[in-house]
């Protein structure tokens, strides 16, 4: 199995969103968040896209995204590799007494699988709800 940085194009992206029964978005718009990811993850087993994983930010902020594993390839540890080379490349990029922070939205009941990567869930005591407002014309 390959782990590849930085190589996810727009036909990997859509057939792993297709996978796990996720709409797309459009064309242009795929292409374009692709584009302006900071740091993507995809995953190979010899011709077959098995996993993903987008990274999203300005340095201070950033959102972890498009995390998929293929349904076939599920439960073997790969989204878990996947999320932990997002936080790396965050970890790497912050410097000695700096700080970052790491956001995200989970799927309803997939919130333990973050968890388990260091995630809180929100509110807590020092923190209200995440919040989302989507946008459609
Ligand atoms: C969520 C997802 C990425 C997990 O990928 P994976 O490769 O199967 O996960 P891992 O094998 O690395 O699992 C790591 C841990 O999370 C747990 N976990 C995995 N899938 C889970 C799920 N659906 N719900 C809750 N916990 C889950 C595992 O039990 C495992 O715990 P363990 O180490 O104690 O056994 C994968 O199920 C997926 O692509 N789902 C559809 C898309 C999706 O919902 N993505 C997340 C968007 S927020």
């Amino acid at each position: 199995m390959e782990y590849r940085e930085n190589a996810l194009n727009y036909e990997d992206y859509c057939t792993l969103r297709k996978s796990v029964d996720w709409q797309l978005f459009s064309e242009d718009q795929m292409q374009r968040a692709l584009n302006n990811s900071l740091y993507t993850v995809s995953v190979v087993e010899g011709e077959q896209m098995v996993g993903m994983g987008r990274l999203i930010g300005d340095g201070m902020y950033y959102m972890i995204a498009d995390i998929v594993v293929n349904p076939a390839f599920q439960k073997y540890g790969i989204g878990t590799n996947i999320t932990n080379m997002l936080l790396k490349y965050v970890e790497d990029k912050t410097l000695v007494g700096g700080r970052s922070s790491i956001q995200l939205i989970a799927e309803k009941g997939k919130e333990s699988f973050y968890e388990k990567l260091g995630f809180k869930l929100i509110p807590h005591d020092f923190c209200g709800s995440g919040m989302r407002k989507v946008v459609r014309k």
